[in-house]
């Protein structure tokens, strides 16, 4: 049985134990919710590949609470200290080389030379990974393919009775996951656009290249074109909906007609705001009384890039 706990000093102390000692424990970031279990242990990782149902070659994050425990993991350069400084702790994941020394299992990175690495900004998260001292791989806690959960109830509707342990921190703030930049190319490059914008990151870092989409050989496999999948069809840029679709609107709905029910990611068109509702207000239209979500346009600076990025993944022809 999975149990959902509050995060009581004695329950974050005996979820630390229990992923010490090789159990799984899902956990709250400012993102969305991850799977979390030991990243040095090939029976952790490899249980956590069976509990998402994911493709073995799909790498994970791996987590820890401060920036002076990355050295140990990865190469740090010039530009990673940089964005580390800036950014961390947050929603930002760095791919760098893995370190020689670096105890991370290689199962958790599917063999690649490069590791990516995170210091999530959520209390509980940062708790938890100072108490357990150990980089924890967390992929976000949800059945492969699927919508990234943003409460702990998401998280047992996705992965039912695979994970020992939820510790429920109520909603997640962010909800979209980290930006993915890959620091082993000349130029930075955004793997995955997330809970940090691109407009950030160059104010840093200078110029930042984004990876095209390559279904073939995917860099990072959350650049597989069909991911982020509801049950139900997903229609974007839409300003008229049909009568039989639920309507998932931003901002002003007064030049939108049609749609069964709205639901407003954020009436003042606020894209923070947005990105925290998009997967909740996607699972409560993925329902059988509607024919299809239609979405409406939503902006594409800051936030809104990571936000179209999912809609479109959420709405592309699904893989067989
Ligand atoms: O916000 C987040 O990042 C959440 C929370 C739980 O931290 N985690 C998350 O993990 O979204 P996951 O496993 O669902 O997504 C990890 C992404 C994937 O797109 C994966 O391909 C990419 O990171 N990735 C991991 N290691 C990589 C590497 N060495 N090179 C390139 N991409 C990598
Ligand atoms: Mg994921």
């Amino acid at each position: 049985m999975t149990s959902i706990e509050e995060p009581t000093d004695a329950l974050l102390e005996r979820a630390a134990r229990w992923l010490v000692q090789g159990r799984l424990v899902a956990f709250p970031t400012e993102t969305v919710y991850g799977l979390g279990g030991d990243a040095r242990n090939d029976r952790a990782i490899a249980a956590i590949y069976g509990a998402k149902g994911r493709p073995q070659f799909n790498p994970l994050i791996i987590h820890v609470d401060t920036p002076d425990k990355l050295p140990a993991l990865v190469t740090m350069t010039d530009v990673a200290w940089k964005a580390a400084h800036a950014f961390c702790p947050g929603p930002l994941t760095l791919v760098l080389p893995r370190a020689a020394t670096c105890p991370v299992s290689l199962l958790a990175s599917a063999g690649l030379p490069s590791l990516a690495v995170r210091i999530p900004s959520h209390p509980i998260a940062t708790r938890l990974l100072a108490l357990a001292a150990i980089p924890i791989a967390a992929p976000s806690a949800n059945a492969s393919g699927k919508l990234s959960p943003t409460s702990a109830a998401h998280v047992i509707e996705s992965l039912g009775g695979n994970v020992d342990l939820v510790i429920d921190g109520g909603e997640t703030n962010v909800g979209v996951e980290s930006t993915v930049l890959d620091l082993t190319t000349d130029r930075p490059t955004i793997l995955r656009h997330g809970g940090t914008p691109k407009e950030q990151l160059e104010a840093v870092l200078g110029p930042v290249i984004e990876a095209l989409h390559d279904d073939a050989a995917p860099k990072s496999p959350g650049m597989l074109t069909s991911h982020y999948a509801p049950g139900r069809l997903v229609r974007l840029n839409v300003t008229q909906a049909t009568p039989r679709e639920a309507f998932l609107t931003f901002g002003d709905e007064s030049h939108l007609t049609g749609g069964a029910c709205h639901l407003n990611l954020s009436p003042t068109g606020d894209l923070q705001e947005a990105a925290a509702h998009l997967f909740a207000m996607l699972r409560r239209l993925d329902d059988p009384r509607y024919s299809g979500i239609a979405v409406a346009p939503i902006p594409m600076t800051g936030l809104g890039a990571a936000i179209n990025d999912r809609l479109s993944r959420a709405a592309a022809p699904r893989e067989a």
